[in-house]
């Protein structure tokens, strides 16, 4: 399995955009940590998470490819299980997010988006998030309105209710933190 560093790099190597190498490292965290709760293989987890962006600024004009060319990108280093993953990421390419590890992609995306933008309304940022604060950012429809609620929700077709998702997810981001500068 392709290493965090090694993953970490290549994603680097390809996206410029600071914002968005931070969006990955957070899903790449929050994805190692469902795998945990799952008893799932947090190794290949955490290189799905760090990589399904990794066309993102290759495909910015032609969307519907996004997704399938990272899945290309990085084929000598995922199972084909890691790269439908990645593929299925992105409702446009077709490819439909049914499996354990498809759901859980779909799912972290989004609530990384809502933590990110709950943190940033926060002086402490991270530092202290309660699961309860940022379901109550949910509810309102005016916050973090690109995010899909709809997406996140996707959590308990795998098993996983609201409240454990948002738990793991804040603890995950949180453990990386002083790299995404949150
Ligand atoms: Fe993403």
């Amino acid at each position: 399995m392709i290493s965090r560093e090694e993953s970490l790099g290549l994603v680097k190597k390809h996206v410029k955009n600071r914002n968005l190498v931070n969006h990955m490292i957070a899903v790449s965290a929050i994805m190692k940590g469902m795998a945990n709760h799952f008893g799932e293989e947090p190794a290949l987890w955490e290189a799905v998470g760090m990589l399904h962006d990794v066309d993102y600024e290759r495909t910015s004009d032609d969307f519907p490819r996004h997704g399938l060319l990272s899945a290309v990108m990085v084929a000598d280093y995922l199972p084909e299980e890691g790269l439908k993953a990645i593929r299925a990421h992105n409702p446009m390419t077709g490819v439909e997010a049914e499996s354990r590890i498809e759901i859980s992609l779909f799912s972290a995306d989004a609530i990384s988006g809502m933590i990110v933008a709950g943190a940033l309304v926060r002086p402490t940022r991270l530092e202290g998030m309660k699961p309860k604060s940022l379901r109550s950012r949910m509810k309102d429809k005016s916050f973090a309105r690109n995010v899909s609620r709809e997406n996140i929700m996707r959590c308990e077709e795998i098993g996983l209710d609201l409240n454990t998702f948002l738990t793991l997810s804040i603890e995950a981001m949180q453990s990386v933190s002083d790299e995404i500068g949150l």
